[in-house]
């Protein structure tokens, strides 16, 4: 990639976990349609799956996948094994916004960034924005500068990355971009494919939910503890766990009890044995 910088131009960078879909295929069409050269990792990490997730049946079309991105343009594909990503021995550790301990970091840590990881999904997946941190911080230095595209769909996600790169100082410029539905509103995800029909037809709660809370403060309502306890409610009705419904501010994705002009709207829950996310953003309107 390096070579490609030399010659002047400008990449962009699209760092997935495969089985790819619309949603993934409108970063990378906004990739090529923003940069020169346009590559996409295609890597199931190991290190952001907890140990009763999903890190063994996570699909892993491969062809497909390679087919969709040929007919994409993509110029590069980066496919590394876990091997390749975590040496025996691998145990560097940053830990960011901490001060250093004076022992010697246990083998195991990783690239941290506190606070905002341990709240949302961070509280109920341990470890797992720190494996997303550390495989992003290694891919990033993989590809070098250049544009890297996220989906909003995963918000937490989004919001740590910036922070990584801001405290970083990585040379990346971070494009967020909005979540694909489906017709119904179902955020695309790779793990919709596990839903039978029935779980299928109840996941449509959660973006109904959201949509309702976001129309609702639109139209002036401001108690959002009480309008969090409808929310839950009426989800309950439809899904099988809820994690967390929250509304939290978009920087600190501190839980609001107060009216604020830009919140967002976040749920985890499960429909039968799969783990769905989805988020909503409310930003006051243009005048
Ligand atoms: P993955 O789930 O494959 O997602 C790759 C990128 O696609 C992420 O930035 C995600 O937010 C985006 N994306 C997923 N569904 C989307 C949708 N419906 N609309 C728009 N964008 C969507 O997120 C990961 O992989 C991993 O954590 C990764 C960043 C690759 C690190 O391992």
């Amino acid at each position: 990639m390096a070579k490609v910088r030399q010659k002047g131009k400008t990449l962009g960078f699209v760092p997935t976990m495969g089985a790819l879909h619309a949603g993934h295929v409108s970063l990378i069409k906004k990739a090529r349609e923003e940069n020169d050269i346009v590559l996409v990792s295609i890597f199931v990490n190991p290190g952001q799956f907890g140990t009763k997730e999903d890190l063994k049946k996570y699909p892993r079309p491969r062809v497909k996948d390679h087919k969709l991105l040929k007919a994409e343009g993509v110029d590069y594909l980066f496919e590394p094994k876990a091997g390749d990503m975590y040496p025996v021995g691998f145990s560097s550790a940053v830990a960011v916004g901490e001060v250093p301990s004076p022992c010697p970091l246990p083998s195991g840590e990783r690239v941290r960034v506190r606070g905002i990881s341990h709240v949302l999904c961070g509280k109920f997946r341990p470890g797992h924005f720190r494996g997303v941190a550390t495989v992003v911080t290694k891919l990033f230095n993989l590809a070098g500068a250049c544009r890297a595209y996220f989906g909003a769909k995963d918000y937490q996600q989004s919001v740590i990355v910036r922070r990584l790169i801001r405290d970083l100082n990585l040379d990346i410029e971070l494009r967020v971009l909005p979540t694909i539905r489906e017709k119904d509103g179902l955020a695309l995800s790779s793990r919709n494919r596990y839903l039978n029909p029935g779980e299928r037809k109840k996941a449509r709660a959660i973006p109904e939910t959201l949509f309702w809370m976001r129309n609702e403060i639109l139209h002036g309502v401001r108690d959002l503890p009480k309008l969090r306890r409808q929310g839950i409610a009426q989800l309950k009705q439809h899904v099988d766990r809820i994690d967390y419904l929250e509304i939290v501010d978009p920087e600190t994705l501190e839980s609001l009890e107060q009216f604020q002009p830009e919140m967002v709207l976040a749920a985890a829950c499960y429909v039968g044995k799969t783990r769905l996310i989805d988020n909503v953003t409310i930003r006051p309107s243009k005048k």
